[in-house]
């Protein structure tokens, strides 16, 4: 890791994940109090958010899995390989899609028209990170960690080309 050191920069510190994950988990436990949620995480970028975040959530929680993968290194290849194995039953479930960053938004678009045609009770977004200036179709988070700007970041789970998603924050490469 030493050798990495100088090849990105921090740009929201692991503090700064922690208090905002925190928050959300609140936030979540409010609005759904009386509930219970079927998380749904997006392997593999969501993974470290997605295990923090059911941690902070204090009303019944389950977990859920799919695989989807867009990016080759640090660029959108435009089309969108989702591995549809695995899922929970989401009829009548309130279900939330965790996601670690929306960024063109043709993942989420793909997975919300899937999850939504199985007919569940409720479907919300819930990113890590929101790239707005990046859009390409309309797609909006109802909980996001943070909005950033138009950088290719590493950490907390997001990768490039499958290295530095076990830094505990967000650094730009
Ligand atoms: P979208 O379909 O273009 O919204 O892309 C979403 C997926 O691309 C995310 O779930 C990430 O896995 C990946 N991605 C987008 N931007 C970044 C980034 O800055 N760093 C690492 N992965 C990214
Ligand atoms: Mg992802």
């Amino acid at each position: 890791m030493a050798a990495e050191k100088n090849k990105y920069t921090v740009l929201i510190s692991e503090e700064e994940i922690s208090r905002r994950v925190k928050e959300l988990g609140e936030q979540i436990s409010s609005e759904y109090s009386g509930k219970e949620i079927l998380l749904i995480c997006t392997l593999k970028g969501a993974v470290i958010f997605a295990s923090d975040l059911a941690r902070s959530i204090k009303v019944p929680c389950e977990l859920g899995f799919i695989k989807a993968k867009s990016y080759a290194g640090d660029h959108t290849t435009g089309s969108v390989d989702i591995n549809f194995e695995d899922i929970p039953d989401i009829k009548g479930r309130h279900i939330i899609i965790v996601e670690d960053i929306i960024d063109t938004g043709l993942t989420l678009k793909k997975l919300s028209e899937y999850f939504w045609a199985k007919g569940p009770a409720s479907m919300k977004i819930c990113a890590f990170l929101d790239k707005p200036s990046r859009r390409k179709v309309d797609i909006k988070a109802d909980y996001a960690g943070f909005e950033i700007e138009d950088h290719f970041v590493v950490g907390y789970g997001l990768d490039h080309n499958e290295r530095f998603r076990n830094l505990p924050f967000i650094a730009k490469l």
